[in-house]
This record gives C-alpha cells, structure tokens and sequence, in this order.
C-alpha cells in the first residue's frame, strides 16, 4: 500500500448499501484518466463487477473485502467515497473539482456541483438506456431492450401504463383501427388475448395493457408519476444527465423519447377561459374519477377524432348540448361489431401474415 499512497490518482469507492450509483459514477469518472482504483464494500459481487467494468475501461481496479488490512489507511491521497447518501454527492463534487485527476476531452456543460443541487437528497441513479413515456412505443423498448441484456427503466408522467389510453379516458373514447392491427404483433401477448370488439374502447385497451404487463413483467422497471423536466448530454462521460419532476437526477447512456405525438394537450387562446368558474375539461387529461353529464348544459369545442367521439355518448345524459365546430368534417359510420371466441380464434390464423404486411405498408394497415 505504500505505492499507493504516492498514487495521487488512487481511488477507494466504498459500496454500501443498495446505493451504488455514485460510486460506480465517481470510480468511471477517474477510471477514465487511468487511475487506479481500489473497491470495498458490503457487496462483493457488485465491487467486482464494477472492478471488471474499470478493467475494461483500461484502468488498473480491484475489489478488496473490508476486512482488508491494507483498507485502515484513509489519509490523502487515497480518496475515499461512500456512495449511501446525498453527502456523499456534495463530497464527490469538491473531489471533482479539487481533483488533480482532471478529466481530459471535450468541455462538459454539466458539473458534478450542479447536480448535486438538484438531486434532492436522492442518489443518482445509472441507467444503460432511459426510455420516456410507458405507451405502446415506450413498453416496447423497455422489453426490447431488457431482452438484450440493458439496464433500463422508463419514466411516465402518468400513473398506470397505456400512454393515450391512460390519459383519454372520456366517454366514448376507442380504437378506430380495426382489430387485429392495434395491438403488438408477439404471438406471446395475442395467443391468448381476445378483444370483444371490433372497435375496442378505452376500458378494454386499459385491461389489454394489464395483460401485456402481467405477460412481460414491465411494471417493475417502470417509474410512474415520474415526468422527466429536463436533460442534458455530458460530453465528458458520453451520459445523458435527466431531470425528474420527483427531484431525481439519472445518469444514462442512450436517453429514448417515446412520448408521443399528443403530449402536449392543445388548449386554445380563448377570450374568458381563464376566468371560466363552471366544470372544464379536455379530452387528452381527462379525470381519471370520469365526469357526470346528467341534466348539465354541455359545450364541446371540436369535431375532431375526439370531438366526434365524446358527442355521440355524452348526448345521452345530457341536458343540453352545444358543438362549435369550426371546420366541418369527414365522419364515416364504424360499423361496430362483436367478436366472439370462434371469430377470434379464426382472425388469429391470419394474423401473423397480417402484422408482416402491417409493417410493410405506409400507413401501417394490411
Ligand atoms: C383517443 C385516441 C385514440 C387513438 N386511436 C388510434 C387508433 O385507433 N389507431 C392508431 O393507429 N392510432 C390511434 N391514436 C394515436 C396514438 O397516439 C397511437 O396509436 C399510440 O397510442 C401512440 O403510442 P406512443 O407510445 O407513441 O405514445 P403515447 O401513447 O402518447 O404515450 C406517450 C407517453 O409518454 C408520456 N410522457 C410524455 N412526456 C413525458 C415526460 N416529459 N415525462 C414522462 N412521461 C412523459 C405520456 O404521459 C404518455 O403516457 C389514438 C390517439 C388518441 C388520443
Ligand atoms: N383513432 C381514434 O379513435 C382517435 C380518437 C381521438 C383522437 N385520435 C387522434 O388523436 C389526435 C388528436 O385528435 P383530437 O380530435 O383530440 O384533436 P384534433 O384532431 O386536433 O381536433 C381538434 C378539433 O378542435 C377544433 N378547434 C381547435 N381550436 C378551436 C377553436 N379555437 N375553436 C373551435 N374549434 C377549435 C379543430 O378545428 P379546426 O379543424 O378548425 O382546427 C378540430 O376540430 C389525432 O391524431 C387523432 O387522430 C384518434
């Protein structure tokens, strides 16, 4: 040990806990200026395959039990970081900035002192790839990518999976792409998933999901209520730094984007909406707790895919209702229909047929 302590790029990361991000971060951060790095902790397992992580970065690493003797000493230079808790953070950021292991490269825009103000008191956590949003591009990833053998978790602002047909929950919300083709084309979610409808609503698209997630288990590596605020790219470490509406900050190396085209809600400018005090709504954020329409005066504003939707079912119970439609519209009857077990069982032979010919075609019908 007494090499070591003329080693002024020597680094002792000591693993506790669960809470190994920052010190697997700290130890690639030095790693990367071929230091040496010694690793200790709880979790032998962990410490070792972090030290064949460094091996492979090209830096000189090995994991030592705490019972080693050659870990009493703790005086400089040997560098010392836990990583279980957010003091840990403010200390890797002085050692950052103090250290004599400067990072070489291009110029990062991000700090390990920036973050460490914006962590919230939680670890930072490393992640292969960080997929936004759980809708169906989004869940596809997350298997895809977990079936490579990628660290992954996904952050959605909602709180259950589904993506649209999480936030679209309005009366008379539903597919207007006929069944077989929405839906995913693994013969392990559609062997024995049946829908009852040609058309199906909001509610049968919600318990189809459930399925999906009970076959593959992505619940587990999903973070709900989890909107992602912001991002960044740190061009020392080639990491994408996120922000999280929880106060989190992850560190990932591919940042994916399945958010969709409605995430946004357009809501227009109009004169009074502000002071509006009565019910209102929009259809993309729909109470999730639905809305009661009897006996109210209703106004909906739009004949789009959703406006024509919402007016058909809510004209029912209301008292009296109102379209504004600025643009007039093409609307065509569904033609709805029942599916039941021998019409689905038949559908199924063609199905493998029909999801290649869905994927070779521009709008991604058969
Ligand atoms: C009511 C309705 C019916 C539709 N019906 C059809 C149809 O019949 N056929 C068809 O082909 N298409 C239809 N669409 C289009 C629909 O957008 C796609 O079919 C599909 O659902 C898109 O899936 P996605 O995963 O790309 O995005 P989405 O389902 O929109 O999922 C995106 C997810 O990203 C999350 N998110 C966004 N920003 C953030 C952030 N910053 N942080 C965390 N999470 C975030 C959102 O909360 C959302 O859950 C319909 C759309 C609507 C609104
Ligand atoms: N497949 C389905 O069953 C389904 C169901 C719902 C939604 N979707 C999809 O989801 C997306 C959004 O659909 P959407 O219907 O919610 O929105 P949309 O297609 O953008 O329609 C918005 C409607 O609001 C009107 N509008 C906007 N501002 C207005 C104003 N100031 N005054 C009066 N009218 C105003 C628009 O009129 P103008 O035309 O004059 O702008 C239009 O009729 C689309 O891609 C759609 O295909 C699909």
């Amino acid at each position: 040990m007494s090499e070591e302590r003329r080693d002024e790029r020597t680094l002792v990361v000591l693993i506790t806990g669960a809470l190994t991000g920052i010190g697997r971060a700290a130890a690639l951060a030095f790693a990367k200026g071929g230091s040496r790095v010694v690793i200790s902790g709880r979790h032998k397992e962990a410490g070792q395959g972090l030290a064949t992580v460094l091996h492979a970065l090209g830096a000189e690493a090995e994991f030592l039990p705490f019972s080693d003797p050659r870990l009493s000493i703790r005086e400089p230079p040997l560098r010392t970081i836990k990583s279980d808790m957010f003091g840990t953070m403010a200390h890797f950021s002085s050692l950052w900035e103090s250290s004599s292991v400067k990072q070489p490269g291009r110029k990062s825009q991000m700090n390990a002192t920036q973050l460490a103000k914006t962590t919230n008191g939680k670890a930072v956590e490393e992640l292969d790839v960080l997929v936004v949003g759980a809708g169906f591009a989004g869940l596809y990833q997350l298997d895809h990518l977990r079936k490579l053998g990628y660290n992954v978790k996904v952050f959605e602002a909602g709180s259950d999976i589904g993506g649209i047909w999480y936030w679209n929950c309005y009366p008379g919300a539903r597919v207007d792409s006929y069944e077989p083709l929405y839906q995913f084309s693994n013969e392990e979610l559609w062997r024995d998933w049946n829908f009852s409808e040609l058309y199906p609503s909001w509610e049968e698209l919600r318990a189809y999901f459930r399925h999906v997630d009970k076959k593959l288990g992505l619940s587990r590596d999903i973070r709900f209520n989890t909107r992602v605020t912001g991002a960044e790219f740190d061009t020392d470490r080639d990491q994408w730094v996120v922000q999280a509406s929880d106060g989190s900050v992850t560190r990932a190396h591919f940042f994916v984007l399945c958010t969709g085209l409605s995430a946004i809600p357009y809501i227009p400018s109009i004169a009074g909406l502000k002071d509006f005090r009565r019910i209102c709504h929009h259809t993309g954020l729909w109470p999730q707790e639905g809305v009661d329409f009897k006996g109210k005066r209703v106004g909906v504003i739009g004949t789009g895919a959703s406006g024509v939707q919402v007016i058909q079912e809510v004209y029912q119970d209301v008292a009296e209702l109102t379209v504004f439609q600025r643009t007039p519209n093409l609307a065509l009857p569904m033609r709805q229909r029942k599916l039941d077990d021998e019409t689905n069982r038949r559908m199924k032979e063609t199905f493998p047929q029909r999801f290649l010919k869905r994927a070779e075609t521009f709008a991604g019908f058969d």
